[in-house]
């Protein structure tokens, strides 16, 4: 990471900080790695991208249903789904201060495998920061793909961490002393259902929302008439214990996710696979993700999990490099035929227009909010020019959110504290929240520091209430991004911003 790229993010973890968006959890204990809380904005924030995806993809479809599964589920659905056996991630020890790596995120030149282009360039340049960028850029994209998806011993034996493939052990980032040999480490975290504390009451924290959907399937199917293609969609908590939570909200050890799994018959997967594939990148498109920073990437044959006939990534570039948002996959029938064998039930469809009965195929959008809001969030972070109240040009921090993702969609002051301006600046508010509207009612301080107090927090629009209200009742409202301020009647400000927000 450039020095530029770290600044920058140092800049977006501050600010989300100094205006309530994320706090690190339980700061006052000294926190604990890999959770993080989401403060009033925050919330609001991950909140409106919650119930924007869900009104997209479940309310507005007719082809789609919405589901809450618990987080804890029988052992046995773990087994089926394969992450008790393969859910692993690779650790390694150092021999010296004990440190614990997940061996793909250390500076080891995992040449054989690893993307040579990337990890050349940095070697190449025979510059130390350099090169380690790259190696994690190299490691993070092919390589923990394959280790991910397939966990084979193949690709274990990539993650042996030698440098230089050369057989000597790599050496610790923190104290330089050798490290181990990399081991599985399974990811799920445990706990005990009940008060006996064996063997026969673990139960797993879910690492994914998705077995939720499988398991419920049948449910589904028998008490909604829903026939196929069909979707069924969950937003909910998932847990992983990653051996290193790190930037930011993008790997941390609870966190949410939004998935959907899309039923068809196996002749429309390609094409429903396609469709998803499209649709979602859009969704991220449509709220403002619009620079060149979003991507969709289709997996290389090699990189694909062994049930996976086709799988894209829907990916970001955040300041610490290109990242995965979304994975849209085309399961086809492994997850419910392993259901059908480890629990014994059918869950096979039957169509009664073509009279055949089969186990159908799965498409599955999968994306994470955490990773949506972190998106959003640095693709809002913008620093330009506003004038002050005499006119000067000042450098000032918006964040540039969509107006559907935006925490407040209005603010609303009276210019000074008398001549009955907070009065109507107050109904205005009062009309504002009664209607549903987040808004924000703010008389403190000069009006040009609460209009950058609004700009730091995404506020699309201010409404401002001067000596002109009071005699032809119009206000102004100010927009975030162009600055432009036009005078509307009081009694139509919420629903002009309404209007703006849908
Ligand atoms: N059911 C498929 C599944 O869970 P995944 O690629 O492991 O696939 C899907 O996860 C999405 O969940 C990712 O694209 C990411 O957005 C989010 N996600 C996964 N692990 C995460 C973590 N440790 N922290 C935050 N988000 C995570």
């Amino acid at each position: 990471m450039s020095e530029t790229h770290e600044q920058l993010m140092e800049k977006i973890v501050a600010l989300s900080k100094r205006r309530g968006f994320i706090f690190q959890s339980s700061e006052i204990y000294g926190g604990i790695n890999g959770f993080w809380d989401y403060g009033p904005l925050g919330v609001e924030l991950k909140r409106n991208i919650k119930d924007v995806w869900w009104h997209d993809m479940v309310r507005r479809r007719n082809d789609m249903v919405g589901l809450d599964s618990a987080i804890i589920m029988n052992p046995k659905v773990w087994e089926a789904s394969g992450h008790v056996v393969s859910f692993n991630d690779p650790l390694v020890d150092c021999t010296g201060c004990r440190a614990r790596y997940r061996a793909d995120q250390i500076f080891t030149v995992v040449a054989a495998e690893a993307d040579n282009e990337l990890l050349a360039a940095g070697v190449e340049a025979n510059d130390e920061q350099h090169a380690r960028e790259q190696a994690t850029a190299a490691a993070n994209s092919k390589t923990r793909r394959r280790i991910k998806q397939r966990g084979d011993d193949l690709s274990w034996a990539v993650f042996r961490a030698d440098q230089g493939g050369d057989g000597r052990p790599a050496l610790c980032p923190n104290c330089n002393a050798e490290l181990t040999a990399a081991r599985k480490f399974n990811m799920m975290f445990k706990t005990f259902v009940g008060a006996m504390e064996d063997s026969s009451a673990v139960a797993y924290l879910r690492p994914e929302t998705a077995q939720g959907i499988f398991a419920n399937y049948k449910n589904v199917l028998d008490t909604s008439r829903m026939r196929l293609p069909f979707g069924i969609a969950q937003i909910g908590k998932s847990f992983r214990n990653e051996i290193n939570p790190r930037n930011y909200i993008f790997r941390s050890r609870e966190f949410e996710q939004m998935e959907i799994e899309f039923f068809c018959h196996a002749s429309g997967a390609d094409q429903w696979y396609r469709y998803w594939r499209d649709a979602r990148f859009q969704w991220y498109v449509d709220l403002g993700l619009t620079s060149s920073k979003l991507r969709l990437r289709d997996h290389d044959q090699d990189e694909l999990a062994h049930y996976a006939a086709s799988c894209a990534d829907v990916e970001y570039e955040f300041p610490f490099g290109v990242s995965e948002l979304e994975g849209v996959a085309n399961r086809t029938d492994y997850d419910l035929s392993r259901h059908q064998e480890f629990s014994g039930r059918d869950m096979s469809y039957y169509d009664d227009q073509t009279k055949e009965r089969f186990i159908p195929y799965v498409i599955e959008p999968s994306g994470g909010v955490d990773r949506a809001a972190l998106a959003f969030l640095c693709e809002a972070y913008t620093e330009d020019q506003a004038p002050d109240e005499h006119g000067n040009p000042q450098p000032r921090t918006v964040m540039k959110f969509h107006p559907r993702l935006a925490p407040i969609k209005l603010a609303v002051f009276p210019l000074v504290k008398r001549e009955g301006m907070p009065e109507l600046a107050q109904r205005i508010y009062d009309e504002a929240t009664g209607s549903g509207l987040s808004a924000f009612y703010d008389e403190k301080g000069a009006v040009g520091r609460r209009y950058r107090r609004q700009d730091e927090a995404g506020t699309p629009f201010c409404a401002t209430v001067d000596g002109q209200s009071l005699e032809d009742n119009t206000v102004t409202v100010r927009d975030r991004d162009t600055l432009e301020q036009i005078r509307l009647p009081a009694d139509e400000v919420v629903s002009w911003v309404a209007e703006r927000i849908r």
